[in-house]
């Protein structure tokens, strides 16, 4: 298994999602400002993967400060990080854990330690989540399915395993796949770039289609399902992940398609009653204004790059967590998944 995000005490190793497919490359980062950037130019991307990397920026923090500045240094440090990325609230609930940490420390000395162990403990969780959620998942595809899915949802996204790619790998895993769909994800290719190499990797027979060819192939070919990851759930369960996601929904509606969101307990938000609060990230024109690398645009155009959307919870067949499979999401049964009535905010 690749791991986006790995732990070497001193440091946090980050696998450079920007160059995939072709190079696997992995970066070393020393201080919590590399790790803010490295979360705002999506070297690391995917809302349980930014949340692991943005506690192991606060515990890069503490270490790299002297004893009487760790302090303040880690508060800093939370703060920045939260400028990050807005929408994944999964960095919101990392940096509240540990947040949580400096406001309970006693000692300089033992809040490096008290804070790495944190961190871990937040890695920990996401990974038996996606293994869970890989689990209970597959239970919901037929046999001889054929899955579409939208963006990379998959173990580089995560901790290990994925939530809605780890869903179709272990549906394959189990004989049941008979073949996975995934959308090239415009304008940052998070399909074709990464679902499609975590697909072929794990031997699972894949198709790539460009975005708008989604209502055609819903019109024409049998699609069991839609499965898809999410950044952030609201409490009615209205939930934002990659921009298109909404059309998939609104076409899985119409042609009858079951439309599943897969997701851990940390990307939900009680705090939210609804998807229109939830705040969408608009990113630099660049990336709608170019194609690998190369300008695409007629000069004096403008651009419009919202990187997220909200579907709302009427188009979702059920929403996939560690804890059990919540159809007809409701905010009594996100209550139940979040395990507490405690409110996750930004
Ligand atoms: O902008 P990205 O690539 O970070 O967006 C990722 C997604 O929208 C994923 O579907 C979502 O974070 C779930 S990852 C398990």
């Amino acid at each position: 298994m690749t791991y986006s995000v790995e732990w070497r005490g001193d440091h946090v190793r980050l696998l450079d999602q920007r160059l995939l497919p072709y190079d696997e490359h992995y970066l070393e980062l020393t201080s919590s400002n590399q790790v803010a950037d490295a979360i705002r130019n999506m070297t690391v991307r995917g809302a349980p993967a930014i949340g692991v990397a943005a506690a192991y920026g606060v515990v890069l923090a503490a270490l790299k400060a002297a004893p009487d500045r760790r302090v303040d240094a880690s508060r800093d440090a939370i703060a920045a990080l939260g400028r990050t990325r807005p929408t994944a609230v999964n960095l919101f609930a990392a940096l509240d854990r540990m947040r949580r940490v400096l406001d309970s420390a006693r000692s300089a000395e033992r809040l490096v330690e008290s804070l790495a162990q944190t961190a871990v403990s937040i890695h920990q969780e996401e990974i038996d989540a996606s293994a869970s959620i890989s689990r209970l998942g597959a239970s919901l595809i037929p046999e001889k399915a054929t899955v579409l899915t939208h963006c990379n949802a998959g173990t580089i996204a995560t901790a290990a395993h994925g939530t809605a790619l780890g869903v179709i790998v272990e549906a394959h895993r189990q004989g049941k796949l008979e073949r996975a769909i995934t959308t090239e994800t415009r304008p940052l290719l998070q399909g074709a770039r990464l679902t499609a190499w975590e697909l072929v990797r794990a031997g699972v027979p894949t198709t790539l289609i460009t975005d708008s060819m989604v209502g055609h192939l819903m019109r024409t070919t049998r699609i069991d399902c839609v499965l898809v990851g999410a950044d952030r759930i609201a409490a009615n369960g209205d939930v934002a992940n990659k921009i298109g996601t909404y059309t998939i929904a609104v076409l899985a509606r119409t042609h009858h398609v079951p439309f599943y969101v897969a997701a851990p307990g940390s990307s939900v938000d009680l705090s939210l009653r609804s998807g229109s609060e939830i705040e969408i990230e608009q990113r630099d024109s660049t990336e709608v204004a170019t194609f690998a690398g190369r300008p695409v645009a007629a000069d004096g155009v403008d651009f419009w790059n919202p990187a997220f959307d909200v579907t709302p919870r009427r188009l979702i067949t059920a929403i996939v967590t560690e804890r059990g499979i919540l159809m007809a999401p409701s905010k009594n049964g996100l209550r139940m998944i979040v395990g507490c009535p405690g409110e996750r905010r930004k």
